[in-house]
């Protein structure tokens, strides 16, 4: 198989190179550029052509400091010289439902379409930049507290926060964090056997404690940091938010 290193050149080669960039120089972004990914990301494919996304550039100031606490204090929330909120979105669907007079009917199904669509233009959004050598940052952090998220951004019913982008030009290069084997997410045919999913763990536990200790931390796994995260339920306000922004997750 061709390693993506040995196309330089190649869109294989600029996704390798992918990592979280979460240091920015203070360098503006041309817009241009900005534009210009942002309508190459709406080329993603999309659901049935709903385009069921919105996002919102919110500009550096308070606004931007507070989603950064909101957010869990994540400096490069404040710091990024662009900061994207991207959402799943509904509300053209239902204006045109309306439109026509006809009922729009909010599902599991409708929320999961706008999320996933959200998704893939994101990023399509965050290889775009890359392309251009920005460096990008997804931020999750930003559902740590919609309910509060919301009134600071004015969200409108059925425009669905899902999370956050920090774009901006990379101050120091953070390091290529691993991934699993390409054979350990895909088989063929069947899926494996418990023992290989096992096997997968403690393999790639053994590059993560490589990973950690190159960075001056010991003792550090892979599947230490899972268990620690999912130990319990996580942001258990999620279903209640996105339900009182017109979601049906039934
Ligand atoms: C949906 C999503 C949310 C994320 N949220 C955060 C976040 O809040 N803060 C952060 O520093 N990194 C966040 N990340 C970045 C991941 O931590 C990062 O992608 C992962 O550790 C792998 O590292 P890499 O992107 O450098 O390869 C997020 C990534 C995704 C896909």
């Amino acid at each position: 198989m061709t390693s993506p290193d040995s196309l330089p050149n190649s869109v294989l080669a600029l996704m390798g190179r992918h990592r979280s960039v979460r240091a920015f120089t203070d360098e503006p972004v041309e817009r241009s550029l900005v534009e210009r990914s942002v309508a190459a990301a709406q080329q993603a494919a999309t659901s049935s052509w709903i385009q069921g996304y919105q996002i919102l550039e919110v500009g550096r100031g308070p606004r931007r400091d507070e989603i950064a606490r909101l957010a869990g204090g994540q400096s490069q929330v404040q710091s990024a010289p662009l900061f994207f909120v991207v959402c799943g979105d509904t509300r053209r669907h239902r204006a045109a439902a309306k439109l026509h007079g006809e009922p729009h009917v909010e599902c599991t199904e409708t929320f999961l379409l706008a999320t996933i669509d959200a998704s893939l233009f994101a990023q399509n959004l965050s290889l775009a930049l890359e392309a251009h050598g920005l460096g990008t940052c997804y931020i999750g952090g930003i559902r740590n507290d919609l309910p509060a998220l919301d009134e600071l951004l004015a969200i409108p019913s059925g425009t669905f926060p899902l999370f956050g982008l920090a774009v901006g030009w990379p101050d120091a290069d953070p390091g290529k964090r691993p991934r699993l084997s390409p054979s350990d997410v895909w088989t063929r045919e069947i899926f494996p056997i418990d023992a290989e999913v096992e096997d997968t763990i403690q393999r790639f536990d053994e590059v993560a404690t490589r990973y950690y200790a190159e960075r001056g931390a010991d003792k550090r796994d892979w599947s230490g940091g899972i268990w620690r995260k999912f130990k319990t339920a996580l942001r258990p306000g999620l279903k209640a938010y996105y339900e009182s922004k017109g979601a049906s997750l039934t």
